[in-house]
């Protein structure tokens, strides 16, 4: 019997032996549904990449208290940016029998074995924010709009450099930074960025003075700050001993922060040398207090509450044999399937709307931005 199967038969059967007994199928005595009581018994398995960024320890929080919400019992496991952990932790909730997975990818290209064991469990796999690759054994894709959150970061430097409306004609120099070059969303990231910025690149109004322009010049392995700091050091000594960066295309709050302390290492941030547009994404805590202030320019906001709701939701309605909502059928091919998903709208955050965004939100208290 499939887990599908073993999800929906005892519902049939209810549906089957109506006449004999309503008491056994609808409300029990304790005034819960047949259903709640499964969704008692079930437990789904999350697994997440990294505690080292705080957003993930967000998700892996708004994850278990969806789930709980909804009746489930939940094991949560960190693989601390290392594939093979991650590996062998969803391979240990497999053995221990839970019903669904929803799982981050730490490298979405490494768990196609792992997830054929999942298949042949009949366990339920929904992707989590980062599309997991090479393999058919992935039910469902919760995310945001990827590409969106590049035309974000693209679009707001095009309007502080001035360029978008016109008000200003450059050249301005500019550099570039990617994620995680196994984490499909670096793709979609810079893409998204590039749609918009390589038309000013082409009409020269934006230089690149390293020239690094190729996404795989300008990955950051594991999103790693420390990483991205090292070649934004690099880039100043190599390309800007005479001149300024005016904008720095980041993808991830993490590298900015890496971005920023080489920047301020070379004295930028003083009178004489103002700091460059920085982007960032996630709003994370240290981004968004560098936001306030003045130092990194603006964030792509992602309300992990929101996601979770959704990767949530996805693993009852499969785990129910429902069909979960999704709004994108067409985009997010893994090369072996078009995965179906739900995908989020990203939000711009600079420090004239984080209040807004952030704060009324109730996404962070006042307090923790003081
Ligand atoms: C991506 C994610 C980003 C950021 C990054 C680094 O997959 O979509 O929001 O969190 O990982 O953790």
């Amino acid at each position: 019997m499939t887990m599908r199967q073993r999800h929906t038969l005892p519902a049939l059967l209810c549906a089957a032996a109506l006449s004999l007994s309503l008491a056994a199928c609808g409300q029990d005595s304790e005034g819960g549904s047949k259903e709640d009581k499964k969704a008692n018994d079930a437990t789904v398995g999350i697994a997440m990449p990294t505690k080292s960024s705080e957003r993930w320890i967000a998700d892996g929080r708004n994850m278990v208290s969806s789930l709980k919400k909804a009746g489930y019992k939940t094991t949560l496991q960190y693989g601390e940016d290392d594939p093979d952990q991650q590996v062998s932790q969803i391979e240990n909730m497999i053995t221990q029998g839970v019903d669904a997975l929803v799982i981050a990818a730490i490298d979405g290209r490494a768990l196609g074995n792992v997830l054929q064991q999942a298949a042949d469990a009949d366990i339920p796999v929904i992707s989590y924010d980062r599309l997991i690759l090479g393999s058919p054994n992935v039910d469902y894709y919760a995310s945001f709009d990827n590409e969106k959150v590049g035309r974000l970061q693209g679009d707001y430097i095009l309007d502080k450099l001035g360029l978008a409306d016109g008000s200003k004609k450059g050249p301005f120099s500019i550099e570039l930074f990617a994620g995680s070059n196994d984490d499909n969303n670096t793709r979609y990231f810079f893409d998204g960025a590039m749609e918009v910025l390589q038309p000013y690149i082409d009409k020269k109004q934006l230089v690149v003075r390293s020239k690094q322009t190729r996404l795989n010049q300008i990955t950051t392995l594991r999103w790693d700050g420390g990483t991205a700091q090292k070649r934004m050091d690099d880039l100043l000594t190599s390309s800007y001993a005479h001149s300024k960066v005016d904008a720095v295309l980041s993808p991830y709050d993490g590298i900015s922060i890496g971005i920023l302390s080489a920047l301020k290492s070379d004295d930028y941030g003083s009178k004489s040398k103002p700091l460059p547009v920085v982007t960032g994404q996630d709003a994370e805590l240290a981004s968004v207090k560098s936001i306030i202030a003045g130092q990194q320019t603006m964030t792509v906001y992602k309300d992990t509450r929101a996601l979770a709701k959704v990767a949530a939701d996805m693993a009852d309605a499969v785990l129910n044999g429902k069909k979960p909502e999704v709004n994108d059928t067409k985009t997010y091919d893994n090369g072996k399937k078009v995965v179906p998903a739900f995908l989020l709208k990203p939000v711009g955050v600079d420090k004239t709307n984080y209040t807004k965004e952030l704060v009324d939100s109730g996404y962070y208290k006042q307090s923790q931005l003081d």
